[in-house]
């Protein structure tokens, strides 16, 4: 029987020290959150982040504009949030309308204010190690662990999954805690082979039940990022819980796994941000 890490639990208590790091400081934290267009999944994922915001005192001021704003719209409001000195953090929630050039407008972020770390700035800051942010995902998996006590040093690690937001930062954080890393992806040959060896397997390929049972080392640690709808409209991972959880030590479910963690880890470095800009100790 595997144990389940428990995100939910984690994430609240991960919000609690948020909220009395929030307590002490004089000038609260504040965080623009950017919404372009209606698409329903963002427009959830934006009023959980507004929500969490309000939990831990962290102040949020939110943008929700229209389909029709053209990309010179956004980066001029880009601009002036990049001015604002009360704004700490910028997330523009993506994806962005297709008339809109995503990578644009990260980099029009200020990389002191990018809470996401999807600026080029920070994703070379992330390749050295000497990074202020990491991306919320892949952090948020790093406390998951830590905070269960699962030791990543000399561990055998495989990320099933190459993306800029997950699969690549994921590996990079998994490095510098000293594990061996292997980034498995669509082309990869003999997946099952190579999950094999995982004593830490992280999956973010977004499809679902896609690693089953037979693909899981006995005794690995089994952390899902996926999050996909099925039919019904139930939630599901991308590892097939029912078969892997027999093999696994530790598994994260979905939803309640990884998901709470990435909003966490957004107050965590919208806190860095704040302390940042007052030229505090960020530790
Ligand atoms: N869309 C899906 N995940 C994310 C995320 O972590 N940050 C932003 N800005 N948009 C997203």
């Amino acid at each position: 029987m595997a144990k389940i890490i428990d995100g939910k639990a984690i994430s609240r208590a991960i919000r609690c020290e948020i909220a009395e790091a929030v307590k002490k400081m004089d000038v609260k934290p504040g965080l623009a959150v950017v919404l372009v267009g209606d698409d329903p999944a963002s427009a959830v994922y934006v009023r959980n982040k507004k929500r969490a915001c309000e939990e831990t005192g962290i102040r949020s001021e939110s943008y929700e504009l229209p389909c029709s704003t053209t990309e010179e719209e956004l980066l001029s409001l880009i601009g002036t949030l990049n001015k604002k000195s009360d704004i700490n953090g910028i997330l523009v929630q993506l994806p962005l309308p297709k008339h809109i050039d995503e990578n644009k407008v990260i980099l029009a972020i200020d990389p002191k204010k990018d809470v996401d770390a999807f600026h080029p700035y920070n994703v070379g800051k992330i390749v050295t190690g000497d990074y202020d942010f990491a991306p919320c995902t892949p952090k948020g998996v790093m406390s998951l662990l830590e905070r269960s006590g699962i030791e990543v040093e000399g561990k055998t690690c495989v990320v099933v999954g190459r993306s800029n937001i997950v699969g690549k930062p994921q590996a990079l954080l998994l490095t510098h805690a000293n594990g061996t890393v292997t980034v498995c992806h669509s082309r990869t040959r003999n997946l099952k082979q190579v999950c094999l060896t995982a004593d830490i397997l992280v999956v973010a390929i977004g499809k679902a039940d896609f690693i089953t049972g037979d693909m899981i080392k006995e005794g690995a640690v089994v952390i899902d990022v996926g999050m996909n709808r099925k039919d019904d409209g139930k939630l599901t991972g991308d590892v097939d819980f029912a078969s892997a959880e027999p093999k696994a030590s530790y598994i994260t479910p979905v939803p309640g796994g990884v998901g709470p963690m990435t909003i966490t880890t957004l107050l965590e470095n919208t806190l860095t941000a704040a302390k940042m800009s007052l030229g505090k100790d960020t530790e």
